[in-house]
């Protein structure tokens, strides 16, 4: 798979030419967004991952194949993160949310171990006030010990996903990476 970093963009200026079909990955600090985006395209190096939250600090545009952009957004809801920066990204993330046309699908990550959590809910209610379709990722699935966590883990996610089942995924073990290209695909096509 051949994937090119373009551009990590702080400004909606920044944002490259719109012309392949968007995967866009959101959650809360920490979550796993730029760890997901690396086992999808096979590859370590590519988005920055760090045990500390607040990592990914611009909205990161990759080239994927030729064929579709993966976009790798700032995470919410990491306290140490200055406001004035937070309060600096609102505007650029949500101008991506709502004006990007080639955005096909949001993977919205939720931690399997936490589930929803405030901001969380408030993103989706956001997401589908502006008519975007997202999918559903319950990550650090391998986190997860026994059969029941992880059943009990998923069903208190799928109770918030409107009939729609959340992928279980690790970043460690590769579980979920099959489905959630099937997903992307299928959207993008
Ligand atoms: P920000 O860029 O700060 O918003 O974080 P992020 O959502 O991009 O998270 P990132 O991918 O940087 O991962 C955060 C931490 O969680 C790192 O220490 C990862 O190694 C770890 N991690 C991510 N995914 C998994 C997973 O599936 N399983 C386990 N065990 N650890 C994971
Ligand atoms: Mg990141």
């Amino acid at each position: 798979m051949e994937v090119q970093f373009i551009i990590g963009a702080a400004r909606p200026e920044q944002f490259p030419p719109e012309e392949l079909p968007e995967v866009a990955f959101l959650g809360r600090s920490n979550v796993g967004k730029s760890s997901l985006l690396n086992r999808l395209v096979r590859s370590d190096a590519i988005a920055r991952i760090s045990s500390k939250p607040g990592c990914t600090r611009t909205i990161n545009f990759f080239r994927v194949d030729g064929r579709m952009h993966f976009v790798d957004l700032p995470g919410y809801g990491y306290a140490k993160i200055p406001m004035e920066q937070r309060k600096a990204w609102r505007p650029v993330i949500e101008s991506y949310l709502a004006g990007r046309r080639q955005l096909g699908i949001c993977l919205l990550l939720l931690d399997a171990r936490r589930g929803w959590m405030e901001m969380d809910l408030e993103l989706q209610r956001w997401l589908e006030s502006h008519r975007r379709r997202y999918q559903v990722v319950a990550t650090k699935f391998d986190k997860l010990d026994s059969r029941k966590q992880q059943q009990d883990g998923l069903a208190a996610i799928r109770s918030h996903c409107g009939g729609v089942e959340p992928i279980p995924f690790s970043a460690v073990t590769g579980q979920g990476v099959r489905e959630l290209w099937q997903t992307i695909t299928t959207i993008n096509q």
